[in-house]
């Protein structure tokens, strides 16, 4: 049998695809440098399964190693996670996010190509879109300019993926735009593991939650949105997984090149987010109101009906359990992975 082969499966959103790809019946492969993750994730994801992960320590932008594993295994496709992804530090780093993220993918998809592998699910973001005239936003709303190096390799990778699709019909991607995972497994066992002071919502609401930070800084209630602070489409890790599964089955009827949207559709904004979390653990959750954050923009949140017409994916859970979930992994994990 076949196996997937997944960049970067021992961070967020590439555990939780494990877990899911694993109980969907594939042989899974890993292979992550484990610059911002911990193998122990891996480990958890054998134990919530049952299964076994096969790991190799490598980075994908090592011609040699990336060989050693496509020899050795037989490769149906890629789900491609591996790349830096924190937006300050790629405006700090740009060289680094360039280097890593296209350089990486760029000689991936050269090993990939000689060893016969065309099938590729990449993990793109709403990023792309830039500050979007209109919400919801659809996959039909153009790319636009993005506020940071970060975004750009996104969207950069895109239209290379795009390129190569374009050139050799054998190839097959699927352009997977996220919005905003948050939430955990619900065995508590994996979940989000930021180091230091992190920079999304969720995770550092989370910190506050624990006592580790003492209140949220809310950025901005100044925008044109019901409460003046921003609006967001947060998705449940476990439903952007599921949704890695749907593209995959996609992928097995070779669609060509294809884009979707993960989301849910709908939109909260910060203070939303700060009450609910409040409501799941069972105290207030302190907060005060700052200047606005440089590249922010007021409203973001999916048109997801492409994918329910075209995967068969719908978010399943809302809310309320992607709060109590992010909270039962933090409890359980006061110190992450460590
Ligand atoms: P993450 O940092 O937890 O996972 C990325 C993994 O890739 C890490 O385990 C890291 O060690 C590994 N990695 C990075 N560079 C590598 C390299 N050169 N070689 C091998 N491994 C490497 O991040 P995540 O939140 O799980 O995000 C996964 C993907 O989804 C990323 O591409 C990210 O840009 C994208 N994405 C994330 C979000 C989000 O809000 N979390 C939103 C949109 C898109
Ligand atoms: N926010 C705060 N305080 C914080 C952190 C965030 O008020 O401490 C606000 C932001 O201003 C924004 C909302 O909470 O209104 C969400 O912010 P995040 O940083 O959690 O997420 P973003 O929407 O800014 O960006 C995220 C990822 C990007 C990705 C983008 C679209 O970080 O990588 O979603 O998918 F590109």
């Amino acid at each position: 049998m076949s196996s997937i082969l997944v960049t970067g499966g021992a961070g967020y959103i590439g555990s939780h695809t494990c877990v899911e790809l694993l109980e969907a019946g594939y042989d899974v492969i890993v292979v992550d440098n484990l610059c911002n993750s911990s193998q122990e994730a891996l480990n958890r994801v054998e134990t919530i399964t049952g299964k076994k992960v096969k790991f190799y320590q490598a980075d994908i932008a090592d011609q040699e190693a990336m060989e050693k594993i496509f020899r050795e295994n037989h490769i149906f496709g890629v789900i491609h996670f591996a790349g830096l992804k924190a937006v300050g530090e790629s405006v700090q780093k740009p060289l680094e996010y360039y280097q890593n993220n296209i350089s990486g993918t760029l000689n991936m998809c050269q090993v990939m190509r000689e060893h016969g592998v065309k099938n590729i699910i990449f993990s793109s973001s709403a990023t792309v879109y830039g500050d979007p005239e209109t919400v919801p936003i659809t996959e039909q709303c153009p790319k636009g300019q993005c506020t940071n190096p970060y975004g750009w390799t996104k969207s950069m990778l895109e239209q290379i993926l795009t390129d190569i699709q374009k050139a050799d019909s054998e190839w097959n991607v699927i352009l997977l735009r996220y919005f905003n995972p948050i939430g955990a497994h619900k065995s508590g066992r994996i979940g989000e593991d930021p180091n230091g002071i992190p920079n999304n919502l969720m995770p550092y609401v989370m910190k506050v939650a624990i006592g580790e930070l003492p209140y949220v800084n809310v950025f901005g209630n100044d925008y044109p949105t019901p409460d003046g602070t921003g609006v967001r489409d947060y998705i449940h890790v476990v439903d952007l997984a599921a949704g890695h599964v749907k593209a995959l089955k996609k992928i097995e009827e070779c669609p060509g090149i294809k884009i979707y949207n993960l989301g849910t559709g709908k939109g909260y904004s910060v203070l939303e987010v700060i009450d609910n979390v409040s409501k799941a653990v069972g105290k207030e959750i302190p907060y005060r109101i700052t200047e606005r954050r440089a590249g922010d923009i007021a409203e973001c949140y999916s048109d997801a009906s492409l994918a329910k017409a075209e995967l068969g994916w719908e978010a399943q859970y809302g809310m309320k359990e992607m709060c109590e979930d992010s909270w039962n992994w933090q409890k359980m994990n006061p110190k992450g992975y460590r």
